[in-house]
């Protein structure tokens, strides 16, 4: 078996972030999603794995390398355009070849590995079988009805009026029959080649479709809040461990992990919280939930459930709290001017300040 991972896509959700870098890339707890994902795939025991990539594709290349570092084997496969999930099939047709794959979505997080899909893939002789999990809101998703038998009887995309609870995660495998399905379908309303559709194709000409029940937790990390969120569930399970060096006058409450050539001098740190390696932590407050990439200075400030990538500091502000700042950002007190913002910021930022 084969996995084709989909690094590529628009990532419109989380710009200005992925104006610059890949959305697969945004660190939970200080490692990309897209690499638990490898992990996961790794775990589940294959090892050739297709890598879809766009615009961003230098930066995912650097990042995942030739894949020997997780124990795979990385083929890169250029996407010219984010022309839908199906597509990112239809290019991948000469490395799948007609062996069955698990098409994974980079940006997607899962706990709990997929090896339990797989295995269900293999003992069930379907030509489709995909990852669902209950969701509170089905109109936001995509949505499958499912038979006594797990089988999936049909599919709606983000419906009004959802015919189950029953999400489609971003997680999906399938026999050599799907190449015949993406040559079928026509692009969407939206212009894309949908994975959707290609499934509803395989249904509709009598192909076996069936379903896996997640056990674990799922989210797609398309949008802050998500990340965020992922971020409290993986710092949740962190195993403590100070490589850097946390002074005298500093209070650690809960678990941390603060990397090798770190410094923590006269600070409060709450855990969770994960501080990258060489990043400096002085006379500040970092409060649960939060992690602080590489190379960053966090000075005379207030921050928590928040994820810092490397490079950035905050200094002399207080507080911040559900926020993703990028890398090489600079956060500081406006000098001498009382209740002023001084702002310079890039394109489709958001920025919440105090009333
Ligand atoms: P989406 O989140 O559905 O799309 P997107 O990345 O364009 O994001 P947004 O909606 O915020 O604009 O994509 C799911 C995953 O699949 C993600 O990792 C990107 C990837 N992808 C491709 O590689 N090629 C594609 O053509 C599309 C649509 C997505």
């Amino acid at each position: 078996m084969k996995a084709l991972v989909l690094a590529g896509g628009k990532g419109t959700r989380l710009r200005p972030l992925t104006h610059t870098s890949a959305k697969q890339l945004v660190p939970v707890a200080n490692k990309p999603v897209l690499f638990y994902g490898l992990e996961a795939i790794r775990d589940a025991g294959i090892r050739s794995v297709g890598v879809v990539i766009g615009d961003t594709g230098a930066e995912v290349r650097e990042a995942v390398g030739d894949g020997s570092r997780f124990g795979l084997d990385v083929t890169y496969i250029p996407q010219e355009a984010p022309l839908g999930l199906a597509h990112c099939v239809l290019i991948a047709r000469e490395f799948l070849r007609d062996d069955p794959f698990v098409m994974y979505l980079g940006d997607n997080f899962l706990v709990g590995g997929i090896s339990g899909l797989v295995d269900a893939f293999h003992a069930g002789r379907c030509d489709a079988r995909i990852l669902l999990t209950k969701v509170a809101e089905p109109q936001f998703y995509g949505v499958a009805e499912i038979g006594p038998q797990g089988e999936i009887r049909g599919l709606q995309e983000k419906p009004e009026c959802p015919r189950s609870d029953l999400a489609i995660v971003g997680v999906y495998t399938f026999s050599p029959a799907i190449h015949e399905a993406v040559r079928a379908i026509r692009p969407s309303m939206r212009g894309e080649l949908e994975i959707t559709d290609a499934i509803q194709w395989l249904i509709d000409n009598g192909f076996r479709v069936n379903s896996h029940l997640v056990s674990g937790y799922w989210k797609d990390t398309g949008r802050l809040r998500d990340i965020l969120e992922c971020n409290r569930i993986v710092l949740e399970q962190i195993e403590p461990e100070v490589a850097g060096t946390v002074d005298g006058l500093s209070e650690v409450t809960g678990r941390i992990i603060v990397e090798r050539g770190a410094v923590v001098e006269n600070s409060l740190l709450r855990g969770p919280i994960v501080v990258g390696a060489d990043t400096k932590i002085i006379s500040s407050y970092v409060g649960p939930f939060t992690s602080i990439g590489r190379g960053c200075v966090v000075q005379n400030a207030e921050i928590e459930y928040s994820i810092v990538l490397d490079g950035s500091s905050v200094d002399g502000v207080s507080r911040i709290a559900h926020s993703l700042i990028g890398r090489n950002v600079e956060v500081s007190r406006a000098a001498g001017v009382s209740n002023t913002h001084e702002l310079m910021v890039g394109d489709h930022s958001k920025i919440q300040v105090k009333a």
